[in-house]
């Protein structure tokens, strides 16, 4: 029997938890794989004392898992080689199957990516700066090197003979003194592959032949939905299909396989970056908000804007990723908040929007409309637990559950896990995702 394909993705603005969760789940999962994204993610898992904090490796390490970063994923080697021996040296083998068709990001693409930004002006979107964009520039203009030009010298150099001197004359166009050597950068990329080559494989045939053989495959979206390159909020978001829509493409995995597909939901929502949020709170609920959530972004340390929960916007997600069911985590950081709001309807020029409008233009303009819900008082870390390893939705705050409730009857969705916090233990699994 086939083996199965389950998707895990972000249905907001990244940062939903989405690391925690992958996790969770990969103990009953033979691999997990990153299909897209780059290291513009930061995903944060929570075992005991001990924090990993994952931008490229897929969050399947932890438990000693196959991990493969699929060919949709635009990878810098020296960050992985670092994220690499990070895990190495906290004692864990790294079984890792890194794509050859994948792109690598170049030293220009991160040069790149700053200078773009500033061109944008009111339409940057306020990037990682780790040369995301450029690189899948590159790959949709054909000009991009892939992770198996790395250990071809010749081919490489063949290359970046055509690239580095364009690359140049742009980046001097703009402004920067910077020079590039040819040689050196030929040397230096050459090396990383090397140092790469024991993981480097055919990734389309591998993560195919564990399917056949009845393997569980995790997938591991990065950033949300609603940053998604088609179907996210542009241009205020990333640059690849950050949705279960990209799983195919980026890890050569035909949508017919997928088996589910799950969303991880935030109880409320938060957003680095710039760009249109409609449910955006300041003040003291925001700060209350971003401490108990530890809101400042896991990859730049950037403090995170934060909102009461947007269900216009997770409906929609919910609907493109058709998700089987969602996990809602960060409910211990919505503590001693009373009432707390759910946004159910837009209103644009006065007349009510039942749904996402998608157009930032639009999104800028819309005033997002409330129901309240009583609000629950803060426990600590400790009394979560407790509550969590009871593993039954009635042992939470009843106000928590009817919060819940409401989230499904308003995204439409059964709840298949609850997160009570950042700890590997302090989840409600409801349903298995297998
Ligand atoms: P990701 O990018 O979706 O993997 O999410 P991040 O790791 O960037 O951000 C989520 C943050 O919330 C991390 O610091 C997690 O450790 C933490 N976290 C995840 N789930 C929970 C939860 O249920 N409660 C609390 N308090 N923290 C959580
Ligand atoms: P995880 O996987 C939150 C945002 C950036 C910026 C926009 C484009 O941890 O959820 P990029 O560097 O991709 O060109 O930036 O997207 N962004 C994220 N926001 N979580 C992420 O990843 C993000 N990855 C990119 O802040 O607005
Ligand atoms: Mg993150």
């Amino acid at each position: 029997m086939a083996g199965k394909a389950v998707v895990i993705v972000g249905t907001q603005w990244g940062d939903e938890g989405k690391g925690k969760i992958t996790d969770y789940f990969a103990e009953k999962a033979d691999i997990v794989v990153r299909f897209q994204g780059g290291n513009n993610a930061g995903h944060t898992v929570v075992v005991g004392k001990k924090k990993f904090k994952f931008h490229l490796l897929p969050s399947g390490g932890p438990h000693r898992k196959i991990i493969v970063i699929g060919n949709g994923v635009v990878v810098d080697p020296k960050v992985l080689l670092e994220e690499i021996k990070m895990m190495q040296d906290e004692g864990f083998d790294v079984d890792l199957k890194l794509s050859s068709t994948a792109h690598v990001i170049m030293p220009y693409h991160i040069a790149l990516d700053g200078m773009e930004e500033a061109i944008k002006g009111k339409f940057k979107a306020g990037t990682t700066m780790r040369g995301i964009g450029p690189a899948y520039s590159d790959k949709a203009a054909r000009f991009g090197i892939r992770v198996w030009d790395l250990l071809d010298k010749a081919i490489l150099a063949e290359k970046l003979e055509k690239v580095v001197p364009f690359k140049q004359k742009l980046l001097e166009s703009l402004g920067s003194t910077k020079k590039t050597d040819l040689q050196s950068i030929v040397d230096e990329y050459f090396q990383l592959g090397q140092n790469l080559r024991k993981y480097i494989v055919d990734t389309p045939e591998i993560i195919n032949n564990y399917l056949d053989e009845g393997k569980s495959v995790l997938f591991e979206g990065a950033q949300g939905t609603l940053l998604g390159i088609d179907e996210g909020m542009y241009p205020y978001g990333t640059s690849s299909n950050a949705c279960a829509l990209g799983v195919s493409a980026g890890a050569s995995v035909a949508p017919t396989r997928i088996t589910a597909i799950f969303g991880v939901t935030k109880a409320y929502t938060s957003r680095v970056g710039e760009g249109p949020f409609p449910t955006e709170l300041s003040g003291d609920i925001a700060n209350k908000i971003r401490e108990q959530g530890h809101e400042y972004g896991t990859t730049t340390g950037r403090p995170r804007r934060v909102g009461w929960l947007d269900a216009v916007a997770t409906r929609y997600t919910r609907r493109i990723n058709n998700l089987d069911g969602i996990i809602v985590t960060l409910l211990d950081a919505l503590s001693d908040i009373n009432p707390v709001k759910i946004c159910t309807s837009y209103l644009l020029d006065g007349k009510k929007l039942g749904y996402w409008p998608i157009q930032a233009e639009i999104l800028a303009k819309v005033q997002p409309q409330y129901i309240e819900l009583p609000g629950w008082k803060q426990r600590s870390d400790q009394e979560w637990l407790e509550i969590a390893r009871q593993q039954n939705l009635e042992a939470l705050p009843k106000e928590v559950q009817s919060y819940l409730a409401k989230m499904e009857e308003l995204l439409a969705v059964k709840l298949s896990a609850v997160s009570i916090g950042a700890d590997r233990e302090a989840t409600i699994l409801l349903r298995n995702i297998f």
